[in-house]
């Protein structure tokens, strides 16, 4: 073997060897082969001490200068092959930090809320405090206390859904109105009263785009010494301008309720075409639009509740807050507030 020739090949040998690797775990393989025990320099490098002393500087010499070469070679490529895996690493995992977020959309009271806060808000602003009471009712005061007797028509099983709980000698119904808490009120507080009932009242309708069997009212009561109608008139027109728009105007209708006498009905002036424009979207036409139901508290309730109807009077009105979120927005159909679609509701954020 001459070695100066075998290193000289193996020295012309190995950048091709080198620059073929494509891993680190080649370059490995590739170094061993190139530099190891059993490589053409590893074999020169251990026939150094057979070698003729005259031979050893310049053979020597020699393979540290292949080695030299080979190894810096080995190293060039490798840190090639370390940036390489790098960049592969960096793209394979890698969090794309665009991708849009889970968001969370802020949501909004549902227009009925809406509404009802709004009522309450106005009322509160008089000086009416909120009273509330049970959904699950008793006959006494959903009709009973409120001047109802039983062969009144409200009370048949068409209208009224009955429950079957509790005890079996009371009637107990689903509240057809929040006017009970009238009653409830009364027997528990001392006069004076001004009160409103914003709540949940159940009727056996079937829905269609007037009717929900499950609706709400908001009522409102006020009892003291010199209670008058024009209170009663002044307070609910105060209510329309605040709810409506300060043109507002109010009248009122006779009508007939078993626990108010007088009664009436309250029409506001419409909004759209302040009172009066043929085939006007909201009204139709009529000029006004029929909102509540009121009156003059009966006696009877008044006495049922256990106080002195010579000494006090007062009045209350009842409102569908359907109704009045309908009017004011321009709804065609109570379905809409019961379909939970966000496309609808969305539009009272
Ligand atoms: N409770 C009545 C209804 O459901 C509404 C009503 C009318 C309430 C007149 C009142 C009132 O307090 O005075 O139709």
């Amino acid at each position: 073997m001459d070695p100066i020739k075998t290193l000289d090949e193996a020295a012309s040998a190995a950048p091709g060897v080198i620059d073929a690797v494509s891993s680190l775990d080649q370059l490995e393989q590739a170094e061993a082969h190139l530099l190891g025990k059993s490589s053409a320099v590893g074999r020169v490098r251990r026939s150094m001490g057979d070698l003729d002393p005259s031979q050893r500087p310049e053979v020597g010499a020699k393979l540290n200068e292949v080695t030299q070469l080979i190894t810096s070679r080995l190293a060039g490529r490798r840190s090639e092959l370390q940036r390489i895996d790098q960049e592969r690493r960096l793209v394979e995992e890698s969090i794309d930090v665009t991708l849009e977020a889970v968001t969370f959309p802020r949501g909004a009271l549902h227009p009925l809320q809406q509404t009802m806060d709004e009522v309450v808000d106005i009322f509160v602003g008089l000086g009416y405090r909120v009273a509330s009471g049970p959904e699950a009712e008793l006959g006494w005061y959903n009709f009973d206390a409120l001047n109802t007797p039983p062969t009144h028509p409200s009370r048949l099983e068409s209208d009224t859904m009955y429950l079957d709980w509790g005890n079996p000698e009371d009637e107990v119904l689903l509240r057809t109105q929040t006017s009970p808490v009238q009653a409830r009120w009364m027997e528990t507080h001392d006069p004076p009263v001004y009160i409103v009932v914003p709540g949940r009242t159940y009727r056996t309708d079937t829905i269609d785009a007037t009717h929900l069997p499950v609706f709400h009212q908001i009522e409102g009561l006020a009892v003291d010494n010199d209670i008058v109608f024009g209170d009663l008139k002044g307070t609910l027109l105060h209510f329309a301008q605040e709810f409506f728009g300060p043109r507002t105007t109010v009248r009122l209708r006779p009508s007939f309720f078993p626990f108010t006498e007088p009664s009436a009905e309250l029409d506001v002036s419409c909004f759209s075409c302040d009172g009066g424009e043929s085939g006007c979207r909201v009204c139709g036409g009529a000029g006004w639009l029929e909102m509540l139901g009121c009156g003059m508290v009966h006696p009877q309730v008044l006495e049922a509740a256990g106080y002195d109807a010579s000494q006090l009077s007062g009045f209350a009105f009842g409102m569908g807050p359907e109704r009045l979120t309908m009017v004011r927005h321009g709804i065609a159909s109570m379905r809409h507030f019961i379909d939970n679609d966000v496309r609808f509701l969305g539009q009272f954020a």
